[in-house]
């Protein structure tokens, strides 16, 4: 009797609610598709490390980390280079906590060569073999300062850093076979002329808007990695830039728009949909690093080529500006290792 009485009760809300039922539906599927189409490729190669050795700038938040615990789950042995080794530790302890792999802390502020210089001689003596640098570390609408070496920090951070570490790490990455260097980059990069790119890399005080700041910075090592390839193509060292897509991390903390919390909480549904989580921005990065048919020299997105902008793409810019980014360092300072 009770058992007829419920499925009546029953069939008469599922009559009554079936539109709703129906939408509700609808749009969790909707929205399942969306999230799914935004959150971008996905890295298929089913590849372990096994030991080889990683190492990632600025893996304490956002995609760096999410890479780390990639990473640390095909084997890896990782060496996080961080400027916060306080934060870096605490990272290093999650990462342990779950997979069997070995971790190392190193200190690395990109906005002193010196540091870069002392921790590069370090991994070069420590590390005879180093599988691939992931060059992550990165700001956005940093203030204009200037560094102690007297650079722009975006322009430091974002660019000369990088730039200076990949040379200084080419020893250890030349002894390990088919080595990897991922950089990256950002879609930030397309908004650029040649003109502006030189001028704000020639006169570093030069009054500039965050954004066009930032953009230089990229379209810089876009230009870097395109150069670089082709310098090392008889290495088997393969180089390429990545661009994650925009993901939900900590990198909009000078962003206004939003480091605000209210305006942060009012577009939460569009974010929640159509920005990557890091684990999701992580994945080209980790395709690039592992897969066994690389290219080089290339511009990849949701782990495929993809064409850059026609100035990031044009060769003999690339080697003028290589150029360009020599002298200005030679001039400012004295680094230790062969550029
Ligand atoms: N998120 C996006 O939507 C997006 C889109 C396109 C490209 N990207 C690029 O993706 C990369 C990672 O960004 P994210 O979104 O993961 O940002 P994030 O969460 O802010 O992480 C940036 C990392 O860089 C480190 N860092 C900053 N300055 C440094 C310095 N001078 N020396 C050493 N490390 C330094 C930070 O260290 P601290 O923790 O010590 O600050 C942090 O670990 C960046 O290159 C960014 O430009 C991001
Ligand atoms: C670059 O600098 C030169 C000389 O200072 C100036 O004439 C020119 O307008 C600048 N170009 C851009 C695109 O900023
Ligand atoms: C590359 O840039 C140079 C110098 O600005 C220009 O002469 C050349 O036409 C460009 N090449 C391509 C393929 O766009
Ligand atoms: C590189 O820069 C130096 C100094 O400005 C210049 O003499 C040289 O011709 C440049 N080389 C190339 C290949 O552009």
């Amino acid at each position: 009797m009770s058992v007829v009485c419920n499925i009546t009760i029953l069939f008469l809300f599922v009559y009554t609610m079936w539109k709703y039922l129906t939408g509700a539906v609808l749009t969790s599927s909707l929205l399942y598709v969306l999230k799914k189409y935004f959150a971008g490729g996905v890295c298929r190669c089913t590849r372990l490390l096994d030991r080889q050795v990683v190492i990632i700038t600025g893996a304490t938040s956002g995609i760096g980390k999410a890479l780390a615990f990639l990473l640390a789950a095909r084997g890896a042995t990782i060496i996080l280079a961080c400027r916060d080794v306080t934060k870096a530790t605490i990272v290093k302890t999650e990462i342990i906590e779950q997979y069997p792999v070995l971790v190392f802390v190193k200190e690395l502020d990109l906005n002193s060569f010196s540091s870069i210089v002392k921790f590069a001689h370090n991994i070069n003596d420590e590390f005879k073999y180093v599988y691939a640098l992931v060059n992550n570390a990165g700001v956005f609408y940093h203030p204009q300062q200037l560094t102690e070496d007297h650079f722009d920090v975006t322009f430091q951070t974002n660019y000369l850093g990088p730039f200076v570490l990949t040379h200084c790490l080419l020893k250890s990455l030349t002894r390990s076979p088919n080595s990897r260097i991922v950089n990256v980059v950002s879609e930030a990069h397309r908004i650029l002329q040649i003109e502006r790119l030189i001028n704000i890399t020639t006169s570093q005080t030069l009054f500039r808007p965050h954004i066009t700041a930032y953009a230089a910075s990229k379209l810089a090592l876009v230009l870097f990695t395109r150069h670089l390839a082709e310098k090392l193509t008889s290495t088997k060292i393969f180089v390429n830039a990545v661009n994650p897509g925009n993901c939900e991390t900590d990198i909009f903390r000078h962003f206004p728009a939003l480091s605000n919390k209210w305006l942060f909480a009012l577009q939460w549904i569009i974010r929640v949909i159509v920005v990557k989580r890091p684990s999701e921005g992580a994945q080209t990065v980790l395709h690039a690093i592992l897969t066994e048919d690389p290219c080089t020299g290339q511009y990849l997105t949701d782990c495929k080529v993809e064409v850059p902008s026609k100035l990031a793409a044009n060769d003999t810019i690339a080697t003028q500006y290589y150029n360009l980014t020599r002298n200005i360092l030679k001039e400012n300072v004295n680094l230790n290792c062969r550029l």
